[in-house]
């Protein structure tokens, strides 16, 4: 009797079993991916990864435009560590393998990693996203992924070949090309989107939800259909970053850098802080460089125009469309859920007397909720607002601006008793919320001292980039 009652028992358990497998939504090859979440995969060929400060000594220019950059600062950013550390802390070592993967690949195939903080780890580790990274890609699994889309660190690392270190480049390799250090191998896929791809297209760990989308808005862009890559708007100077973006042409050979410049300007500006604690004046001046050089892309970025509506001969209403000029992908991109573009609007009387304001931060670094933000918001399971990406699995809203393309918002015209309207409008950037940005800084592991390695006293006001101001007079009869 009992014998079959257990019988049944299993018998009744068994779909569920069954179902609790097939309903992964995207089925997972643990055998390609040994290192899953993270989908990198490494090919050693008996030699071992090369810090870039060995790379440095014989490639000193590179060396230089690297350091400093986001992608050297990719592990150590204190923002990372205090979301790395509330990842451990929630999910464990299933999703920080995962963020381990793009934010310092070798620190996690070599084992090294386990969670936040810098103890026991080498300098290959230490410094991110380095020279022997990108240099030593194979290959992709972009096609093999469980999206089949690339996502999650998709490449194949082989930093040597028979124990003989081979180095990847775009070019024809010249004559003793390696110094006697390595061997170069000419590759297609160095100066091709592809070699970023796999890192600039965040999926949650285990839904496969895309919470970074950078890859695939480039992809369906016109930038994409003309063969402008992410590397001629982001390996270039700032002047032939206009140019590419303005033109549709591909830089110069001689015009690339290793700058990796985008718009991460809190985060030189917080590594130029720890660079003057450190007595480190030339880093310091690198870096300054760098934060320069990010605000000149965000104040370039996007366009605004402003046009006054009519009904009856009377003004109604004021039409702002936000146009993105020279982003190769959505305006603003990647972490959409974070980072802060929003429209700062006032309208005055010819007094000055305030007739409407919108977007204006209050002491505490908050705006106002009718702010117009261009942005996306995180939704967990429970279809609940959700801000950290092992609990995305969807988007409530998602108002980012496609590459050359605009989004118009419109603002009701206050009564102003006849008189004509002065209009203030401002795009602004800054990297998250002041809340959301203390409860990261907050989580850092006790490695890192905010005031004995970045002089902050407590989080400081996150510093707001003007992207395009506009003024005008805004008559009240047409
Ligand atoms: C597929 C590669 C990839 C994975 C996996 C990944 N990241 Fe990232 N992460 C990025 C990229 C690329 C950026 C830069 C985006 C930007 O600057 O807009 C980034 C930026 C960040 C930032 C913002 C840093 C700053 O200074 O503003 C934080 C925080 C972060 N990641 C945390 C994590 C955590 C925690 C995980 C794991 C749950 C994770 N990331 C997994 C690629 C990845
Ligand atoms: C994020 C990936 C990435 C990282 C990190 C990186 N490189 Fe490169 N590197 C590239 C790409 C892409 C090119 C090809 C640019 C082009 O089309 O000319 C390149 C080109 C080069 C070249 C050929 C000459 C030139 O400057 O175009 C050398 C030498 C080089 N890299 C060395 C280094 C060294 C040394 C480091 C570390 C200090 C480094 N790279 C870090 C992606 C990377
Ligand atoms: C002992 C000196 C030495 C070291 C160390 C060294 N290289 Fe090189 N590398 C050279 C020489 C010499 C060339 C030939 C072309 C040149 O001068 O840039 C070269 C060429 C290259 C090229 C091809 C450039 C081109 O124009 O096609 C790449 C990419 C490269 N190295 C990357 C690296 C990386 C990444 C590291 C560290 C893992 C590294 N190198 C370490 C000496 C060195
Ligand atoms: C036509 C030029 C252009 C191309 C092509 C381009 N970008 Fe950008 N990128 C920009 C500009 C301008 C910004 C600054 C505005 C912004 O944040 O979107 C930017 C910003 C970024 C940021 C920082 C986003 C943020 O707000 O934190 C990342 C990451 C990035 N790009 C990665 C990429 C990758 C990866 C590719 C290729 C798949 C690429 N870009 C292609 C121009 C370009
Ligand atoms: C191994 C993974 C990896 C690869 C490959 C990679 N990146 Fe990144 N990249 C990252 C991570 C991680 C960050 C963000 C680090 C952080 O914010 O702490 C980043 C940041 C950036 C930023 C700075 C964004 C900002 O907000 O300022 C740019 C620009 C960028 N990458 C461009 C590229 C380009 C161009 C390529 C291809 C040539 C590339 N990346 C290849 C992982 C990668």
């Amino acid at each position: 009797m009992q014998k079959i009652f257990v019988f049944l028992m299993v018998l009744l358990m068994l779909p569920a079993v069954c179902a609790a497998e097939t309903s992964e939504v995207f089925p997972v090859d643990k055998e390609l991916f040994p290192y899953y979440p993270s989908l990198l995969n490494m090919e050693k060929g008996g030699v071992d990864f090369t810090p870039p400060q060995t790379c440095g000594g014989c490639h000193p220019e590179q060396f230089e435009q690297w350091q400093g950059s986001v992608h050297a600062l990719a592990f150590v950013d204190p923002v990372y560590q205090g979301e790395l550390n509330k990842a451990a802390k929630a999910v464990g070592t299933d999703v920080t393998r995962q963020c381990e993967g793009c934010h310092t690949p070798a620190g996690m195939m070599q084992g090294e990693t386990d969670g936040a903080g810098f103890s026991g780890l080498t300098d290959m580790a230490m410094n991110g996203v380095s020279c022997d990274i990108c240099h030593s890609v194979s290959g992709t699994t972009h096609w093999q992924t469980p999206t089949h889309e690339p996502e999650n660190g998709s490449l194949v690392l082989a930093p040597g070949v028979d124990g003989k270190r081979v180095k990847r480049t775009p070019f024809e390799p010249s004559d003793g090309c390696g110094g006697g250090f390595h061997e170069c191998e000419e590759s297609s896929l160095i100066n091709s989107a592809d070699l970023c791809a796999g890192c600039h297209q965040v999926y949650h760990y285990e839904k496969h939800f895309p919470i970074e989308s950078t890859y695939q808005e480039w992809k369906h862009s016109p930038y994409a259909q003309r063969n402008i890559a992410c590397q001629d708007c982001h390996m270039v100077e700032t002047d032939t970053f206009l140019r590419v973006a303005d033109n549709m042409e591909k830089p110069d050979r001689e015009e690339y850098r290793h700058y990796f410049n985008g718009a991460n300007y809190l985060l030189y500006h917080l590594a130029k802080g720890s660079a003057i604690k450190a007595g480190d004046e030339a880093l310091a001046e690198n870096l300054d460089h760098k934060y320069n050089m990010a605000v000149k892309r965000l104040q370039s970025a996007a366009g605004l125009e402003l046009t006054p509506v009519y009904n009856n001969g009377a003004l109604i209403e004021l039409k702002v469309r936000v146009q993105n000029l020279r982003a190769g992908h959505n305006l603003p991109t990647s972490l959409t859920n974070v980072r802060q573009m929003w429209l700062e609007v006032t309208m005055r009387d010819e007094e000055g007397n305030v007739l409407l304001s919108s977007g204006t931060l209050d002491d505490n670094g908050q705006l106002d909720g009718d702010t117009r933000l261009f942005n996306s918001d995180g939704m967990g399971d429970d279809f609940h607002f959700a801000i950290d990406p092992w609990v995305i699995t969807s988007f409530s809203k998602h108002e980012t601006i496609p590459p050359r393309g605009y989004k118009d918002v419109r603002y009701a015209v206050p009564f102003s008793a006849g008189e004509n309207v002065q209009v203030e409008v401002r795009l602004r950037y800054r990297q998250a919320d002041q809340k959301v940005a203390e409860a990261l800084l907050g989580a850092v592991p006790d490695d890192i001292d905010l005031k004995k390695t970045y002089g902050l006293e407590k989080v400081p006001a996150l510093p707001v980039v003007d992207m395009v101001t506009k003024t005008a007079r805004l008559e009240t009869a047409e």
